[in-house]
């Protein structure tokens, strides 16, 4: 096995699903902060105000607000060599659009920075996951063009503070994630592929002025998009399978398109003609676009699709991944995403071969239900066995392919709420978090066999999956 030298180890995860703490320290809500727990197969609703009898699993998280330091001192144990997280913008500037930022929440950020480096962990730092403050609302949110320059003063705020201490950042996370979730990915409720089209345009606008915002600031500063990892494969050899498959992709790579090139495939162009969508250009945006490509891809990856003849071409109901056949040769995970390990090299492929820029990967992982044992241990033989299958294929991305990759973040390494069922018993962790879906339990961290085995592929760079 033959990861680089520099190569990076970690996992990720996301203010709103593990701070909890939502109306701390004077932080605002955010458009994670009013969507309830589900289960699968089911929405997640969203009540825009809270509503005192339901359940949203963003107020309590996993409490990782008060226990960092806990959850930081285990990642140092495990030889973390880089941590991905989000800020909280709200946390930030409470309403979006406030003159001040909050300073209890810049210093919380503090904090957590200080506390990687203490340990040699590289933060890695998304602006956006999955939360706009509520207050952006009254704008219409990223359907508005003034969300853009609310986003920017925010940018400005980090950029400014965390010189020094953050190197690289991502913008939005899952930006694809727009066309399937869009109040998640922007706080748009209107379900129409124009007002998709529209909020998606200002992200990129967004995202291409923080990625020159960003370098004209620091020249340590480094500027990812994140692209939500999805593949497909045509369901037959039939030629017209492998067509719709093509058009399935084009659904997802446009965005991965404008971020690393900086303007429009004309596939898009073409639709966006044959469908009367139009953009909200104003002059020197195109320019932006081109001004602000990124620096580096990163990505998440679960799982792979099957396109066929009744596979719908546009992606809907991904809570249940309603999307297109089950895979005959590949098992699925108690949640029904299929897991298919040698995905994982051919998306590495995919994106360096279309855009040659290094890649991370800052999400990959298993959402299982887990057992505690009497004595506090977990067994979780699975989720090895996925991650090391996983991490196998990615050496081979590395080594056979060339594919230049900088880091390996594993998706939720202490367990944290679910995104897309606001659950808690699909878990992730490499450590245990004794909390059930209704926000019960002591919320006390267990370390799970996973935690002993990825600390020995950290410390031996990987050398430890040849040999188990
Ligand atoms: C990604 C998101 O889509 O998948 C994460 O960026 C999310 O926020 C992860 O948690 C896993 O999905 P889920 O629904 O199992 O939490």
């Amino acid at each position: 096995m033959s990861f680089p030298k520099s190569f990076m180890w970690g996992g990720a995860t996301a203010a709103n699903q593990c701070e909890g703490a939502y109306n701390k320290d004077g932080k605002g809500l955010s458009t994670a902060d009013v969507m309830t727990s589900s289960k699968y197969g089911h929405p997640r609703e969203v009540t825009q105000t809270i509503d005192e009898t339901k359940h949203y699993p963003s107020h309590h998280g996993v409490n990782h607000y008060e226990r960092y330091e806990e959850d930081i001192k285990l990642f140092a144990e495990m030889g973390f060599e880089c941590y991905r997280m989000s800020i909280a913008w709200s946390r930030i500037f409470p309403n979006g659009d406030d003159a001040e930022p909050n300073e209890a929440g810049l210093k919380f950020y503090d904090n957590i920075f200080d506390l990687c480096l203490k340990y040699n962990i590289e933060p890695i730092v998304t602006l956006s996951h999955f939360e706009t403050p509520l207050g952006l609302q009254k704008y219409g949110s990223w359907l508005s063009r003034e969300v853009v320059d609310y986003f920017m003063n925010y940018c400005e705020t980090v950029f400014q503070r965390y010189q020094g201490k953050v190197k690289y950042w991502i913008t939005f996370n899952e930006i694809n994630v727009m066309s399937t979730k869009p109040w998640m990915a922007g706080g748009i409720q209107e379900d129409t592929e124009q007002a998709r089209m529209t909020a998606a345009y200002h992200q990129f606008l967004a995202s291409a002025k923080a990625v020159q915002l960003a370098h004209d600031m620091s020249g340590a500063y480094q500027v990812g998009m994140m692209y939500n990892g999805h593949i497909a494969y045509p369901a037959s050899p039939d030629p017209a399978d492998v067509t719709r498959t093509t058009q399935f992709m084009h659904q997802m790579l446009f965005y991965a398109d404008v971020q690393c090139r900086g303007y429009y495939p004309n596939y898009k162009i073409k639709e966006f003609e044959r469908n009367n969508i139009t953009l909200p250009i104003e002059e020197g945006d195109l320019d932006e676009l081109r001004a602000g490509t990124v620096d580096f891809i990163s990505f998440s990856y679960y799982l792979s699709h099957v396109v066929g003849e009744d596979t719908p071409l546009k992606f809907v109901g991904l809570n249940g991944v309603k999307t297109g056949y089950k895979n005959p040769t590949l098992d699925t995970s108690d949640w029904g995403w299929s897991i298919d390990p040698s995905g994982l090299r051919y998306i590495l492929n995919l994106l360096y071969d279309r855009y040659q820029l290094p890649l991370m990967i800052v999400e990959n992982g298993l959402g299982a239900v887990d057992k505690v044992e009497e004595d506090g241990s977990v067994h979780d033989a699975y989720r090895i066995e996925y991650l090391k299958k996983h991490l196998i294929e990615l050496e081979k991305a590395i080594e056979i392919d060339g594919v230049p990759v900088l880091a390996y973040a594993m998706w939720g390494p202490f367990d944290i709420i679910s995104a897309s069922t606001g659950e808690m018993k699909k878990r992730y962790g490499f450590i245990y978090v004794d909390v059930d879906d209704d926000g019960n339990g002591t919320y006390n961290r267990y370390k799970k066999d996973s935690f002993y085995w990825y600390q020995k592929v950290i410390e031996t760079n990987g050398a430890s999956l040849k040999f188990e």
